[in-house]
């Protein structure tokens, strides 16, 4: 007898629980997102052909130029990938840098790509040179694509130093397929430059494809006249350090004819506003949680730490798109240079990019 009030509580307190499901399920019922849309997979990552991770072997180094080391790693079943692809390489520290493939797309088993070593950069170059010795293994992920090569009557490729790694594989493809090209090649001396053999050799019958400027000897490239006789409707593809870009980019709309200019940018994300930063909140549609982003905290710091652990990123500054997810409703303070605008309408790299004036909610 002692234990019927036990049963009679447990009987109450079972029929309260049900009784308060079936109200929560007719206010979900009762809501205009009712039913729920059915979503598409993730965003994160958009547009990599493959982002698993493998380990591959050191196969052969080589010093390319002064401070350059090229890298062939070798594993199996690697995926195929296209010129201006690049590779996350997960360095000893955990630390993930980007480098771009330098090789031949063709050739089976083996990525390659060069590493200029940065004296005072934050420390990716210098764990590739102390590190990456023939032997060693090396986590990477991807290749990823963020710097195609789009189809086009011509091209006009300018690479200043490293930045020769990304153009080198489309100059031979848009040799190998007939489109005429020029390429502008400079550094700040013929021995710093990688790959420079190489480039003069593609320069073949056609020596005036290929202008090789080292400034110690030659002085800046005349990038105002390459522009000017480059054909109306080319393709300008520029890779190299920021000020060859902004200068391009100051150039080409004083140029007559519809040049189109792409570039890749591995460089830090627009600075937050002169005010600061204004903190948020993030619903996180999938999961059922709302997370506050702090105004010294990014969305992704927040959602990692609050929510999501596993969260992918790896840059950190806008420019690798690991971190890109799909905006559901809120207006977004878009911070990178990477999306397109079409992308920008429906996703956002939650490692930079904030809430403007409101809130958001993402499909995660
Ligand atoms: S983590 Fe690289 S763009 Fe966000």
């Amino acid at each position: 007898m002692a234990r019927i009030p036990g049963i009679r509580t447990a009987v109450v307190a079972a029929a309260a629980a049900l009784l308060a499901r079936r109200a929560l399920r007719r206010r979900v019922q009762a809501s205009p997102l009712w039913p729920l849309p059915a979503l598409d997979p993730p965003v994160s990552g958009r547009g990599r052909a493959d982002t698993g991770a493998r380990r591959l072997r050191v196969a052969e180094r080589t010093e390319e130029a002064e401070g350059v080391v090229r890298l062939r790693l070798e594993g199996e079943d690697l995926p195929d990938w296209e010129p201006g692809a690049h590779l996350d390489l997960v360095l000893p520290s955990g630390a993930v840098r980007q480098y771009s493939l330098c090789g031949e797309p063709a050739e089976p088993g083996s990525y390659t790509i060069a590493t200029r070593l940065i004296e005072d950069g934050r420390g990716g170059s210098r764990e590739v040179h102390e590190h990456l010795h023939e032997g060693a293994v090396v986590e990477v992920r991807g290749p990823r694509n963020r710097f195609p090569l789009r189809d086009s009557p011509a091209y006009v490729f300018l690479a200043g130093g490293i930045g020769i790694t990304p153009i080198l594989p489309m100059v031979r493809q848009a040799e190998r397929t007939g489109v005429p090209w020029r390429l502008v090649y400079a550094g700040r001396s013929r021995a710093s430059m990688p790959f420079l053999a190489e480039v003069e050799k593609l320069a073949g019958a056609g020596a005036d494809r290929v202008t090789v400027v080292a400034e110690d000897e030659d002085g800046r490239p005349d990038l105002a006249a390459v522009l000017a006789a480059a054909p109306p409707d080319a393709a300008v593809y520029c890779c190299g350090p920021e000020p060859l870009r902004d200068a391009v980019a100051a150039l080409l709309p004083t140029v007559t004819g519809g040049l189109t200019l792409y570039t890749e940018r591995f460089a830090p994300a627009a600075p937050a506003p002169a005010g600061g930063n204004a903190p948020f909140e993030v619903e996180l549609r999938r999961t059922g949680r709302t997370v506050s982003v702090p105004a010294d905290t990014s969305a992704l710091r927040a959602i990692r730490a609050q929510a999501l652990p596993d969260l992918p990123y790896s840059c950190e500054r806008g420019f690798c798109g690991t971190c890109q997810q799909r905006v559901l409703a809120g207006e977004v303070d878009h911070r990178d240079d990477l999306l397109t605008d079409a992308e920008r309408a429906d996703s956002l790299l939650i490692c930079v990019s904030r809430a403007r004036g409101g809130n958001l909610v993402l499909d995660l």
